[in-house]
């Protein structure tokens, strides 16, 4: 059975590995400070003691409003399309609730079209395109959640 709870810093090489596996950018320790800094936004999903997905949300503060975003979320290949991400995203939506903050934003590589429509199931919607956001020059899809 698949369990849902918050970061620990033993879950850190777990969620490294994963980060590896999924993602073409690396930067291990933004996770740490990651969880320094938005521990209660920091979900891992765990499966028998291993960690099979993770998800981290960060709170910044704009210009007129505090904002939430959700900086990163992967599900190890075996474990995907089995619902796994969906609670990890609930449980960083409720966790974002909780902390009174319904504007929810992230951005998705626009290449990843099968991640906006988790997204859209979830809720978000596309509100623009950052040209040029990542480090290789791809553009960014801007979703957007309001509770
Ligand atoms: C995006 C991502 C986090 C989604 O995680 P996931 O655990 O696969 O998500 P879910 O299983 O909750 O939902 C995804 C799909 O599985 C389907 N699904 C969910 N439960 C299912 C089940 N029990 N049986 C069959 N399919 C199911 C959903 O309908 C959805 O289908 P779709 O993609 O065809 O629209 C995951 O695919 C991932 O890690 N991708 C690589 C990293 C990435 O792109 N991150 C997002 C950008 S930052």
């Amino acid at each position: 059975m698949i369990l849902i709870r918050k970061f620990q810093p033993r879950d850190f090489a777990g969620v490294i590995e994963i980060e590896h596996e999924q993602f073409s950018e690396h930067d291990p320790y933004l996770y740490m400070s990651l969880y320094e800094l938005n521990a209660d936004t920091f979900f891992v999903a765990e499966d028998q003691g291993t960690v099979v997905g993770f998800v981290a949300g960060i709170t910044a503060v704009g210009e007129h409003q505090v904002y939430c975003r959700v900086f990163s979320i992967a599900v190890r290949e075996a474990y995907q399309r089995l619902g796994v991400g969906t609670q990890l995203m609930k449980g960083v939506i409720a966790a974002f609730h909780q902390k009174n903050i319904r504007d929810i934003v992230l951005e998705v590589r626009s290449h990843n079209l099968s991640a906006v429509r988790f997204y859209q199931r979830l809720g978000f919607v596309v509100t623009g395109m950052e040209y040029g956001y990542y480090n290789d020059g791809e553009d960014a899809i801007l979703m957007r959640h309001k509770g």
